[in-house]
């Protein structure tokens, strides 16, 4: 009787496949839960100079005030929301500053006080001012980069770093 060597050798490929896949599972079975968290991707989170933005007294509920941070090319608010929030320093944890360049092509955003979020008039994306800048829609492909603040015994608020790459930089460093 004839053998058939094209069937034998999709058998002989298959039984490789199937060693080869149970090599790889038992790899990957092999990494600890310690050894997955050290494989993690570092945060983006930037230590920029101190530079001071304001006092607490300068700022109302709700109204954003205009900065810039880390430098002059890089525009942003310092927003009080009057209750406490992720990221939020001062008194009430409620104090918050963003860039307010859109991270997906930079354009400028807008604030909008009734709900809280910040919108690009370029392609729509809107992000949450009271979420630590969490997108909530749109063509952005991160999260609204916030400015890391602190606050000292007389009120003066700090800006010293940033939660992400801030639009048009390479690399947040100055
Ligand atoms: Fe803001 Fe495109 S520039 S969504």
């Amino acid at each position: 009787m004839m053998k058939c060597n094209r069937l034998v050798d999709a058998g002989r490929r298959q039984f490789l496949r199937g060693g080869a896949m149970a090599t790889a599972g038992a790899a990957v079975a092999a990494i600890s839960p310690a050894q997955q968290a050290q494989a993690s991707p570092a945060l983006a989170q930037i230590d920029y100079p101190s530079n001071r933005l304001a006092n607490v007294a300068d700022l109302a509920v709700n109204e954003p005030m205009d900065i810039e941070y880390p430098d002059a090319d890089s525009p942003g608010v310092l927003l009080k929301l009057g209750e406490p929030v992720e990221g939020g320093v001062g008194p009430d944890s409620d104090i918050v500053a963003y860039t307010v360049l859109c991270p997906h092509k930079g354009w400028y955003l807008n604030y909008n006080g009734e709900d809280r979020s910040f919108n690009c008039p370029g392609h729509f994306s809107r992000f949450d001012a009271e979420a630590g800048g969490q997108q909530i829609w749109g063509h952005a492909t991160q999260n609204l980069p916030q400015f890391t603040l602190r606050v000292d015994n007389n009120g003066d608020i700090f800006a010293e770093g940033c939660s992400d790459l801030i639009f048009g930089r390479p690399s947040n460093v100055l």
